[in-house]
């Protein structure tokens, strides 16, 4: 797999809102074209496409979002239906928490899952994630400390 993120720009937005997840998997995620309208008008918000070398695989967006002020949160995550289970997610996942890490004032990263996303909370659970004991609209929020921050 040679997973890449790349900004989402006037090229690729179509391709990005045109990425849907099983039927199964919608109460999961909101649909892409409502994130890039946040991403278009929130401050701090950086929509990000997954590829695998060319090809656009899912989306994720992260940020300081503007419902809690000053924390990081992966905001968005999701690999298009027909790319799933092929590695994509969680190689994506280690990728922008190293682009986070970078900034220097972020000592966790926040994310929140419905409580029976089981795929979503293995998946963080596994690259350090604990669930903290908060519900944020009906959501389990879970945090990664960074070390030594
Ligand atoms: C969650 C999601 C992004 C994972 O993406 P993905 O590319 O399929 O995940 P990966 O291929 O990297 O798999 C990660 C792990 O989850 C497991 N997994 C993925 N899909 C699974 C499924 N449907 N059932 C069981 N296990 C699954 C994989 O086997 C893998 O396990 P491993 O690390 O022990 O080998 C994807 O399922 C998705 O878009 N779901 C709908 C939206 C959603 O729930 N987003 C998260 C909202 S918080």
């Amino acid at each position: 797999v040679s997973v890449n993120l790349r900004k989402i720009t006037k090229d690729n937005y179509r391709e990005c809102i045109k990425l849907s997840v099983a039927d199964d998997q919608v109460g999961f995620v909101a649909p892409n074209v409502r994130s890039l309208g946040e991403a278009a008008y929130e401050s701090d918000v950086y929509p990000l496409a997954i590829y695998d070398d060319d090809t656009m695989a899912g989306f994720l967006m992260y940020g300081r979002p503007p419902f809690e002020k000053g924390n990081w949160w992966i905001i968005r995550l999701m690999v298009d239906r027909n790319h799933q289970r092929k590695g994509y997610g969680k190689e994506a996942m280690r990728q922008v928490i190293e682009l986070i890490k970078q900034e220097e004032t972020c000592k966790f990263i926040r994310i929140s899952y419905e409580p029976h996303n089981e795929v979503a909370r293995k998946l963080y659970a596994d690259l350090g994630f604990y669930e903290t004991g908060e519900v944020i609209w009906e959501e389990t929020v879970a945090q990664l400390d960074i070390e030594g921050r």
